[in-house]
């Protein structure tokens, strides 16, 4: 049996999701490492004459997207209507629900998945859990007001809340933002959870997206590749 490198996996997985573009079509096009394996597939349908134009979660891809020549809307924050997002995640469930924002992108990132007609998320094999809860939980916050932010997501019954750090100064957001890494034994209620955080002053957003992805497409070890729809019982 053959085994594929993680970032195999994450090229399969990619490939896959490009085989859902159509011609002509607004892309919300997510951030982080299986995305970038995404943006090349992309531009090479660009390269053979598809027309689509992109819609950037963050400024990491919005500048690979340029580099590799993919058109991209002119006004992104008056954009309404998305046909398609492609995008990863650190952590996902059989219901399609998710963890985001280990790349820091998680508002953009859940902005752009809410306007979509759909959205599909890839990811290698160990992304896949029984039940979310082993990745932090990312939270964009407010410089001001981090510190009662955090001591609100403790009272939630987290066991840990790192404010995220990048050398010895705090994680800034291209938004401008910090963002919290909240660890939970278990999250009882996935979609309570996702508006529950919200609820806190200084919270801009969580990483928790609920009832948000389509299709997750999981690319395996061994090289299948398996899609599982939301709603849908899997196989
Ligand atoms: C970015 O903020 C995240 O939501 C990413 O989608 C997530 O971290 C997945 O990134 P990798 O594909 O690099 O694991």
């Amino acid at each position: 049996m053959q085994t594929l490198s993680l970032e195999e996996q994450k090229r399969r997985a990619a490939e896959a999701a490009v085989e859902y573009i159509e011609e002509g079509m607004v892309l919300g096009l997510g951030t982080g490492s299986t995305v970038d394996h995404a943006l090349q597939v992309i531009a090479d349908k660009v390269r053979q004459g598809m027309q689509l134009r992109g819609v950037p979660t963050s400024k990491r891809t919005e500048a690979r997207a340029r580099e590799l020549g993919i058109p991209l809307v002119e006004q992104p924050e008056t954009v309404t209507r998305i046909h398609l997002t492609i995008d990863g995640a650190d952590e996902a469930d059989e219901q399609c629900n998710l963890i985001k924002g280990g790349g820091g992108a998680l508002t953009r990132e859940k902005i752009i998945a809410s306007m979509s007609e759909r959205v599909i998320i890839i990811v290698d094999s160990t992304k896949l859990k029984p039940a979310l809860g082993s990745f932090p939980v990312p939270v964009e916050v407010l410089q001001f007001g981090w510190k009662a932010a955090a001591e609100a997501v403790q009272q939630l019954g987290a066991t840990r809340v790192d404010l995220r750090m990048d050398g010895d100064r705090p994680f800034v957001t291209d938004n401008g933002h910090w963002i919290l890494d909240c660890q939970f034994e278990t999250f009882p209620d996935v979609g309570r959870m996702a508006q529950v955080f919200n609820t806190i002053p200084a919270v801009v957003e969580n990483g928790i997206f609920y009832e948000l992805c389509d299709l997750l497409i999981v690319a395996e070890q061994d090289g299948h590749i398996r899609e599982i729809f939301a709603g849908v019982e899997s196989s």
